[in-house]
């Protein structure tokens, strides 16, 4: 069967897709759009994308909704992606070590990882923090937050093919991950204690968020690409309140803050300080 997807029909979704997420679908990714929901209406048992918004937007619906927004998400990432912000985060962490920690209390790292996909970027972080600091003299925190409900199951489970962690590098291989035997051979999971600062949670940034504790350091990268200036303007100046003062914010190397209205100050491209 052929699933045509009328003008009408395209509007109605990205316009449903961005009141829910805020992910912006212009008209280069209708062919997109088109295939991914293709499969989508199929395990449904509907026969045309009218159909499919009618059912998504019913209050049965909910589930498939989230469906939806899973499978329009673009989730590519790997350890140490972008590693500059990395090297700057053992930098930054090194001069707090030096200038505050050592008084006593036990110093408190949270690092917020929003939009973690299926978790390469928590689990980085962790390992870079793991060999700078020892868990037991620093209370460290990772929240690890995406929409996608299937992203953040695998990120929980924590296991990958071999070449998914080829990034890593053989030291780090063996201190942080368990090689897979018998039908596992080829995989690799993460062991327990780099996994134990790490919080997996859905939240949507398109919602209103705010956190008991302000965070260190967050990494939104390869998130707000998929937004439009409005969408960016209210998740930046969220993430400027949830952080500490002289806190840090990460984006992507493709993205920038450039046109819109915000308080951060500009350090380096993709890396900017409250
Ligand atoms: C390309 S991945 C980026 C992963 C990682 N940060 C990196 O740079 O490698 C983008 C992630 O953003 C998530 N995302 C998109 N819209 C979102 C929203 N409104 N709230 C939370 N996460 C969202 C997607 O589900 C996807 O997992």
């Amino acid at each position: 069967m052929d699933y045509e997807l009328q003008d009408h029909e395209f509007e109605k979704i990205s316009r449903l897709v961005y009141d829910v997420c805020g992910i912006a679908l212009h008209e280069g990714k209708r062919e997109m759009v088109r295939t991914r929901l293709i499969k989508r209406l199929r395990s449904r048992n509907l026969r045309s994308f009218s159909d499919y918004y009618r059912y998504v937007t019913a209050p049965e619906g909910t589930g498939e909704l989230i469906a939806m927004i899973d499978s329009l998400s673009t989730n590519l990432t790997n350890f140490f992606r972008e590693d500059g912000h990395f090297a700057r985060l053992k930098s930054v962490v090194q001069s707090w070590r030096v200038s505050l920690w050592g008084n006593g209390h036990l110093p408190q790292l949270r690092v917020w990882s929003a939009g973690c996909s299926t978790g390469e970027e928590p689990y980085t972080i962790a390992m870079v923090l793991s060999e700078l600091i020892s868990l037991g003299q620093v209370d460290l925190k990772i929240l690890a937050t995406d929409i996608s409900t299937a992203v953040l199951k695998k990120a929980a489970e924590g296991v990958y093919a071999e070449d998914k962690i080829k990034n890593v590098p053989i030291a780090l291989r063996r201190k942080y991950f368990l090689m897979g035997v018998k039908e596992w051979e080829g995989f690799y999971r993460v062991r327990e204690n780099l996994r134990l600062p790490i919080e997996f949670a859905r939240l949507n940034l398109k919602e209103p968020f705010s956190f008991k504790e302000p965070f260190d350091v967050i990494f939104c990268r390869n998130v707000m690409i998929y937004f439009d200036r409005k969408m960016q303007q209210l998740v930046v100046n969220r993430f400027y309140d949830c952080l500490k003062e002289g806190g840090w914010l990460f984006i992507g190397h493709s993205e920038s803050l450039t046109g819109i209205t915000h308080r951060f100050k500009y350090i380096e491209p993709s890396v900017y300080r409250k």
